[in-house]
Parts: C-alpha cells; sequence; structure tokens
C-alpha cells in the first residue's frame, strides 16, 4: 500500500501530560480512515497533533515522503494537509463567497485569474451552498455551515484532507447529506483521515476504521467489518454494555 500519511508512537498532550500513548496509523492513498471511540479517548488530540496544532511529545507524522512532526500548522497546510476542526472551522461575519475565497488567497497568492475556475469545481461538489454564496455563514443553518467548513478546505487542493466530526450537531438528515456530499469528494481520489460519532456514518464512508481508547489504539478493521461489530456498542455505552443495543447504534 502507498501510505499518505504514516504516524508512528505518536505521544502528544496537554501541559507535559500525555494523552495520546504511542499511537500507529497509516491512511492509504486515496482511501479513507475513520476513527471512532468514546469521549476523552484522545480522538481530538490526536487530529490536533497530526495538524501541528499541539506539539508532539515523541514519535513521527510523515505525508508521503514529507516529515511533518516538526513543520508548523502553516507549513503542514501549505504541504497539503488540510485540517477542519470541530468548532470554529468557518468566519461567521465573512460572506460563504469570502470563505471560499480565502483558503484561495491562502494557498494561491496571486494567481486570481484561476479563482473562478476553482470555486465552479468546488461548487460542483457543494450544489446546496450555491444559492447562499453573498450571505455571512454566520446566519447559515448548522449543515450549511459545515457544508461551508468542508468546501473552504477543498479550496486548498488537500492532499489529505482531515475532518473532526463533521456531522456534529446536525439532524439526522443534514449529516447524511453531509455525508452524501463526503462520499462524493471521495469519488475524487482525496484521501480522507476522519472522526465521526456517528459511528454507522462515519464507517460507511472509509475503507478502515480505528477505534481508539484511552489513547492506545485499541482496533483496527476494515470498516465495513467495523461497522457489524455489536461489541463496540459495549464500549461506547460503557463498562456493563447493553446487549440491547443494535448494531445501527448511534454511540454519542
Ligand atoms: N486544551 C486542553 N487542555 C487540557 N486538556 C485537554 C485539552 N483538550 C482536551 N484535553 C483532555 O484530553 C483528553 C482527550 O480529549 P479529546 O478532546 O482529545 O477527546 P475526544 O476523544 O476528542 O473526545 P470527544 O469525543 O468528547 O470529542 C481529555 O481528558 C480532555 O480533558
Ligand atoms: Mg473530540
Amino acid at each position: 500500500m502507498s501510505a499518505a500519511l504514516i504516524v508512528s508512537g505518536l505521544r502528544a498532550g496537554y501541559g507535559g501530560k500525555p494523552v495520546l500513548h504511542g499511537v500507529d496509523l497509516a491512511v492509504a492513498q486515496g482511501s479513507a480512515l475513520t476513527i471512532v471511540g468514546p469521549n476523552g479517548s484522545g480522538k481530538s488530540t490526536l487530529l490536533k497533533a497530526i495538524a501541528g496544532q499541539i506539539p508532539v511529545q515523541a514519535g513521527t507524522i510523515a505525508m508521503g515522503d514529507t516529515d511533518l512532526t516538526r513543520m508548523s500548522a502553516q507549513g503542514r497546510t501549505r504541504a497539503g494537509l488540510v485540517f477542519v476542526p470541530q468548532e470554529g472551522n468557518v468566519f461567521r461575519n465573512m460572506t460563504v463567497r469570502e470563505n471560499l475565497r480565502l483558503g484561495w488567497d491562502f494557498h494561491h497568492r496571486g494567481a486570481a485569474g484561476r479563482l473562478s475556475v476553482k470555486l465552479d469545481a468546488v461548487l460542483q461538489l457543494f450544489p446546496e451552498i450555491k444559492p447562499h454564496m453573498h450571505t455571512p455563514a454566520g446566519l447559515l443553518s448548522g449543515g450549511q455551515r459545515q457544508m461551508v467548513a468542508v468546501a473552504s478546505a477543498m479550496m486548498l487542493d488537500p492532499r489529505v484532507l482531515v475532518l473532526d466530526e463533521p456531522s456534529a450537531g446536525l439532524s439526522p438528515r443534514n449529516a447524511r447529506l453531509l455525508f452524501e456530499i463526503i462520499d462524493r469528494i471521495r469519488q475524487t481520489g482525496l484521501t480522507l483521515l476522519m472522526i465521526e460519532q456517528n459511528v454507522q456514518l462515519g464507517l460507511s464512508v472509509a475503507e478502515q476504521g480505528l477505534v481508539l481508547v484511552m489513547g492506545h489504539v485499541r482496533h483496527r478493521a476494515p470498516a465495513s467489518e467495523l461497522a457489524q461489530d455489536t461489541s463496540l456498542a459495549a464500549l461506547f455505552l460503557g463498562a456493563s454494555g447493553s446487549h440491547d443495543a443494535p448494531a445501527t447504534t448511534v454511540f454519542e
């Protein structure tokens, strides 16, 4: 497998206190890996360390042949690793068009001639936001805003797109709609690393799944296999488990 992203022995945390205790993962070129796990298990910490938002205490992060471990967050974005955090991922006072434009400006500096071509290409993936181009992002619904966040990331031509809980706070209908779009993006051959609290939805668009528990990789398996693993329900619903929980439970 040709890996687009390889994380080895990653330790990271806050104020010297480790949260991740040696995490290994690899995402194959053009494939998707979905991370699931209980609240507080270190999922967001893992993505923040990969994106360069918190320092790495030990281990390495590489994208293809590029070592990202000591690179700034901005350097990683320029190298093609684009992170969409769970919150604060759009500028609410700016219009949708201005949000999309920001990514372009950051990445292409001065090559404004091709902006309209890129905008058209991205809007083809996100037709739902097309009618709202001149609306301030803060006035959109949660689902629309999340689409703007992902669309803005796509303006940066990511080699690896990293999403933290894209469906958080969305109604089931909007979450499904967003995942249809994520699936559409997948078809373009993009490499994707994602956390998703809606286990079934998150695994449905991925080849591989990974379960993170207390900063350790507890389990990794093909996503379709993991989606059918009913023992995951016990893990998410507490030590006593819930034998009543159907395999389709949304673990929140
Ligand atoms: N900024 C921070 N400063 C100090 N500790 C933090 C900080 N952010 C998270 N933590 C701690 O790190 C641990 C892992 O948190 P993290 O946000 O990575 O979990 P998570 O798996 O993403 O959880 P959730 O499913 O609730 O989003 C928790 O114990 C949390 O309290
Ligand atoms: Mg989190």
